[in-house]
């Protein structure tokens, strides 16, 4: 069904709009955004949409077509960190932070509808939250930059929702420009959109969902993050970003040894957005590939983030012929990519179901991607408003 269709299927009226959002795979820079370092996403084309209208009495209703168990109905000015629970807290998270952030938002009611897969590793709730950010913020006539909206939407995950992630995710769904990945500076927040468009260079960028659920909720994430904390700390450094990686032979003599291959992911992948970067720029996508891998590498034996699967995937598609692969996003299950020439991606494909066959893993879901757009009112080509900042596809963004 379309998103103003179930809205007037669950709540017997007409929606004021539909609001959409996308979620995203990362190319490179994975567990460097609470470091205050380098990432490199790109959205999907899969989006997550909100019908929604404004109410005069305070209440937020919130109905998802993925989620059983009907209407949420929660009372705007008792929202509070903890006191809801499921795919629920999301949305109300949002409107919770939005609120503590100062913006006068009222009730309103919500239908979800949503074609990211979810607990793929492919943000489904960053979308969800960029989504709602949007149509509440719209609907009670305030325009915050995309920027604002993501950093709201990452308090609202952090702080009402309970997940210590970073900034990426909620950045790559609100300020994406199609045709581009993200080159963001989680310290300062500057971005910048570089081409990304595998076609074009007779490329191919595959994402496999290994159907392995993965939970950020859990504690290894934080223990992660913990674990950086505690290098940045023993090396007297506000963050793990200011290691250079000339510095990191010196560094890394004076950690002790459990935090060294830490440290040393955290480093060494900083080092490679900035090349991958560097080689975006340059039109140079093949060139890419081998980073891919060497920062699958780093996450699977330093950083032990990855599981039997997504390292499955990787060995498969490079013994196929793939210019490169990795898990993306936090691990521990969910998706990862693979950059491949065009007239080897069906092979690839083959041969990851073969070795999943093989190994008596589960069919992998596989499906290629491009870089899509970021959030925006549906119906306006998903395009940011004028008004909402420039994002000139070379430029700065806000
Ligand atoms: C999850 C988090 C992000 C980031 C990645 C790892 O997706 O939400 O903030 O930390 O893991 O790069």
């Amino acid at each position: 069904m379309n998103p103003a269709a179930g809205f007037r299927a669950v709540f017997g009226a007409e929606p004021a709009g539909v609001w959409a959002a996308p979620g995203r795979v990362n190319l490179i820079g994975e567990h460097t955004d609470y470091n205050d370092g380098h990432v490199l996403p790109i959205a999907l084309p899969h989006r997550t949409r909100v019908a929604a209208a404004a109410r005069g009495d305070g209440l937020l209703r919130l109905h998802s077509a993925g989620a059983g168990g009907g209407v949420t109905a929660l009372r705007v000015a008792g929202l509070a960190p903890g006191a809801v629970r499921g795919w629920a807290a999301y949305p109300a998270g949002v409107v919770w932070a939005l609120r503590e952030a100062g913006l006068a938002v009222g009730g309103a009611d919500l239908h979800v509808e949503s074609d990211v897969p979810q607990g793929a590793g492919l943000s489904s709730s960053a979308a969800l939250e960029i989504a709602t950010a949007l149509a509440v913020t719209e609907l009670h006539g305030h325009r915050p930059s995309r920027a604002e909206l993501a950093a709201l939407a990452r308090h609202a995950e952090n702080a009402f929702v309970g997940v210590p992630c970073g900034i990426m995710d909620q950045t790559a769904s609100a300020c994406s420009v199609a045709g581009h990945a993200l080159h963001l500076d989680t310290r300062d927040l500057t971005l910048r959109h570089l081409p990304f468009d595998p076609a074009a260079h007779g490329l191919r960028l595959l994402v496999a969902d290994v159907g392995r659920r993965h939970a950020l909720a859990d504690g290894a994430y934080a223990a992660r993050r913990a674990a950086c904390e505690a290098g940045a700390r023993a090396l007297g450094v506000r963050a793990l970003r200011d290691v250079e990686a000339a510095q990191l032979p010196d560094a890394l003599a004076a950690l002790r040894p459990e935090l060294r291959p830490v440290v040393r992911h955290v480093v060494t992948e900083n080092e490679r957005v900035a090349r991958v970067a560097a080689l975006l720029a340059a039109g140079e996508l093949r060139a890419a590939g081998p980073l891919l891998t060497a920062g699958h590498a780093s996450l699977r034996d330093d950083f032990a983030v990855s599981c039997p699967e997504l390292d499955l995937v990787v060995t498969a598609a490079r013994a196929a012929g793939a210019l490169g692969a990795r898990m993306t996003g936090g691990g521990f299950g969910g998706s990862a990519i693979v950059l491949v020439e065009e007239d080897r991606a069906a092979g690839v494909e083959r041969a990851v179901a073969d070795a999943f066959a093989s190994a008596r893993f589960t069919a992998p879901a596989v499906f290629p991607v491009t870089a899509g757009e970021g959030a925006g009112r549906h119906g306006e080509g998903g395009r940011p408003p004028a008004e909402a900042g420039p994002f000139s596809p070379s430029g700065q963004g806000t």
